[in-house]
């Protein structure tokens, strides 16, 4: 019999599990599910020239910042308690192909050459990506007005290596092209790269969350949308399928995104594979808590620590979120 039917066999009035509950060191002993500062990541957005830090309206208490800025505030998150970082580049150099992603002097790898001088410990994670960087905004090159994958595996590729040789721990790719993260694999190694870790951005869903990060990394698409890559929301069998070709191809962590509305994904996704997962709580995720507490609507630190333990409790090892500095000060003070 399954045992939790043998343990309430007993029934009412026998049963009351209001006991358990009674105070609150008996919570906190049986509490299921505990968040740490350990499993938090911190997304950045760097911007390129120096001393400037420029807030973004919709996302309360973040900035794209300059580099040299950047990895202070990197090294406030770590003595916090936060110990990854995952940083996106933001820029006014953009063509048809997204050059500038694999810049040497790029945004993105000057913040990690930054970040890395202060604070050798921190990991940094980069994201991969081309829609920052591409004039038209979409994930990859277009071909005939469609993304064409196979041409675009090269440019990621370069990417990635790029922000391997600034000294990134961690890859991220984000774009959700098919073989990416093989292509990524072959080219890290093939320049000595083999210790640098894959997370890929597995199972990515076309969200309407991704609002205001879109307006953070002018990275929102001139025409059409993304759902010709990305995933169908509706979509959660497909993820396991999106999950094990990465994993074949060389992932050393997936990752599920977003969080909050996926935590059936996440789930599932943590009883197919062992490999850590990421969840990804996103820009819209969190200006929506933002937004409510500001108009007194919810009370921000339960409601945020609230998620956060719930993605946690989906199966997800590490959560990417915009709340990480906060949260791990919150979870220094709470009993
Ligand atoms: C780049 C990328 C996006 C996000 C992470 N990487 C935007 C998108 O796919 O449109 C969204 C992150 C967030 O909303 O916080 N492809």
């Amino acid at each position: 019999m399954d045992p939790t039917i043998a343990d309430s066999q007993a029934g009412f009035p026998v049963v009351r599990p209001r006991r358990m509950r009674r105070t609150a060191t008996l919570r906190r002993m049986v509490r299921e599910t505990r968040i740490s500062a350990d499993q938090l990541i911190l997304p950045m957005f760097a911007i390129g020239g120096a001393g400037r830090e420029e807030p973004i309206p919709s996302m309360p208490g973040h900035a794209r910042m300059s580099p040299d800025v950047l990895a202070v505030r990197a090294v406030r998150a770590y003595e916090a308690g936060v110990p990854a970082v995952l940083l996106f580049g933001v820029t006014d150099h953009k063509d048809e192909v997204g050059s500038q992603s694999c810049n040497p002097n790029g945004e993105v790898q000057q913040a990690v050459a930054a970040i890395k001088l202060l604070v050798p410990e921190m990991v940094v994670v980069t994201d991969v990506c081309l829609c920052e960087y591409t004039s038209h905004g979409q994930c990859g090159v277009v071909r005939d007005g469609d993304v064409d994958n196979d041409a675009t595996l090269d440019l990621l590729a370069r990417a990635a290596l790029s922000h391997a040789d600034a000294g990134a721990d961690v890859v991220a790719p984000s774009d959700m092209m098919d073989g990416r993260v093989g292509a990524i694999r072959r080219t890290l190694d093939a320049h000595g790269h083999e210790g640098v870790a894959i997370l890929s951005y597995a199972a990515k869903y076309a969200s309407a969350f991704y609002g205001p990060f879109r307006d953070a990394a002018g990275s929102a698409p001139s025409f059409g949308d993304r759902r010709g890559y990305q995933m169908d929301p509706a979509n959660g069998r497909e993820a396991l399928r999106e999950v094990a070709l990465d994993i074949r191809e060389g992932a050393d962590m997936v990752m599920v995104k977003p969080a909050a509305a996926y935590l059936d994904v996440i789930g599932d996704v943590r009883r197919m594979t062992t490999l850590p997962i990421a969840a990804y709580h996103v820009s819209g995720e969190f200006s929506m808590i933002k937004a409510a507490a500001e108009r007194g609507w919810l009370d921000e630190r339960t409601a945020a620590l609230e998620i956060l333990t719930a993605i946690t409790r989906a199966g997800a090892d590490l959560v990417i979120t915009y709340y990480a500095e906060d949260a791990a000060g919150w979870l220094k003070e709470t009993v």
